[in-house]
């Protein structure tokens, strides 16, 4: 025998079981989406290496380190997302969706980060994200704040706690910066190589390290709150106002400064204790000047994407039940020729009537039948054998109670089943 082939490290199978609750997310997070007016759109996996350099930035941990890049067969340079905004921006561009219109649309599926792998971080992972445009006004920003509460609600998760920050205009951003840089090199000596390598291309994640030793420099540095325009920092207020209003707490968090370049004022993140480091569960801002950036007309837009590893991690760290979508009623056919006939043709029945109806393949024993028919977890065995069959009638034998097994003709058979379920 040789050899089984593996995995790639940090790209996940994803198997029934866990799938019962994405399902149940991604069909709360479907519902809570159409409640807002968002439409879905699907865009490729795969783009061109220069559209995310000239989205996320030159100078980022993504574009630096963690891209999936190669040349195909022609000699372009391709990349696989590493996040969805760039394209979703991308398409909205080229098909016309975004100039002069407002558009609410979201996407979900597969990204790819070459991070280093560990719980709640890996090198596919999903999201679901959600982007709007043609909206400048702070409304836009509390709109995708609390549709992304109300998914939290309807989901039951509990303690997720929002940060918000402002990063200004980047006029304001860059006059901050100055300031930064100045600071952070009247303290050089306590920066990490990492850094200072940041220090000229990309100050501001100077703030974001983690790095114990820089706390202290760091919880002193300027502050961008102070260095905010009058412009942007009325839109912070104006948005404080209306999270209020709403009654969504929040915490003004002044490090928050995300990881990507396109942002422009308001940036957020849904953060948990529970789940150790990974503990940012969705995060997203403004970023007003990405549109023009890739080429399109100066469109505002802002808009968020939460993980679905770490979501469903911490749904079921809290004990939110999965999707059911187990079949209902398991038919065992004892026989074959016209019992399976007649087994295959009540299933069809049952299936028009809108019921989960595993029949059972293959033949064998009426014990080991009940055995597959309990392990796939429907309430009901149908059992049809020669003499049921003769009968025009099922033997229905109740799976998850002590009722006894009771014949019932095939033509009332819905109508029994609906009854039973209650
Ligand atoms: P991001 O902060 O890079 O933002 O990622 C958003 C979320 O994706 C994170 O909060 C986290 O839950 C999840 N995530 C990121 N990297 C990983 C990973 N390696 N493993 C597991 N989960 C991960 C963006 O991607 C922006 N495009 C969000 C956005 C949309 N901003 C505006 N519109």
């Amino acid at each position: 025998m040789s050899k089984a082939i593996q995995a790639i490290r940090g790209m996940n199978d994803l198997l029934p079981d866990t799938l019962a609750l994405w399902q149940r997310i991604e069909q709360a997070a479907v519902a809570v989406l159409a409640a807002y007016g968002y439409r879905e759109i699907r865009f490729p996996i795969l783009e061109k290496t220069e559209l995310y350099k000239r989205s996320i930035g030159e100078v980022t941990d993504i574009v630096e380190k963690e891209m999936y890049t190669f040349e195909d067969r022609n000699g372009d340079s391709l990349t696989l997302r590493p996040e969805g905004t760039a394209g979703c921006v991308r398409a909205g561009i080229e098909n016309g969706l975004l100039y002069n219109q407002v558009q609410r649309l979201w996407y979900a599926g597969p990204m790819f980060r070459h991070e280093r792998p560990q719980k709640g971080r890996y090198r596919q992972f999903h999201q679901i994200g959600v982007e709007a445009f043609g909206i400048a006004t702070p409304d836009l920003d509390a709109e995708l704040i609390l549709l992304s509460a109300r998914l939290w609600k309807q989901l039951g998760i509990r303690g997720l706690e929002l940060q918000i920050n402002s990063l200004g205009t980047p006029a304001a951003r860059a006059n901050y910066r100055r300031v930064l840089v100045d600071y952070l090199r009247a303290h050089d000596d306590r920066l990490d190589d990492d850094s200072r390598r940041r220090l000229d291309m990309n100050p501001l994640r100077v703030l974001d390290s983690k790095n114990p030793q820089m706390q202290d420099v760091i919880a002193q540095a300027p502050n961008l709150q102070e260095h905010l325009d009058d412009e942007s920092r009325a839109h912070f207020e104006s948005l404080c106002r209306l999270l209020d209003g709403a009654g969504i707490g929040y915490q003004v968090n002044p490090r928050l400064v995300r990881g990507l370049d396109y942002y422009t004022r308001t940036v957020f993140e849904w953060v948990t204790s529970e789940l150790g480091a990974q503990g940012t569960i969705c995060a997203g801002g403004r970023y007003d000047g990405l549109v023009e950036q890739l080429g399109g007309q100066a469109t505002p837009a802002a808009g968020f994407a939460l993980g679905l590893e770490r979501l469903a991690e911490l749904a079921a760290h809290q004990q939110v039940a999965g999707a059911n979508l187990a079949p209902q009623v398991y038919v065992a056919p004892l026989g074959d020729g016209a019992i399976v006939q007649q087994a295959t043709r009540l299933a069809e029945t049952l299936r028009d009537a809108g019921w989960r109806v595993e029949l059972h393949c293959g033949g064998g024993s009426l014990k080991s039948q009940l055995k597959r028919a309990d392990k796939s977890g429907a309430r009901h065995a149908l059992i049809l054998g020669e003499n049921e069959l003769a009968a025009g009638v099922v033997n229905v034998k109740p799976l998850r109670s002590e009722d006894a097994q009771q014949p019932v003709r095939f033509a009332d058979l819905p109508a029994f089943l609906a009854n039973a379920a209650h």
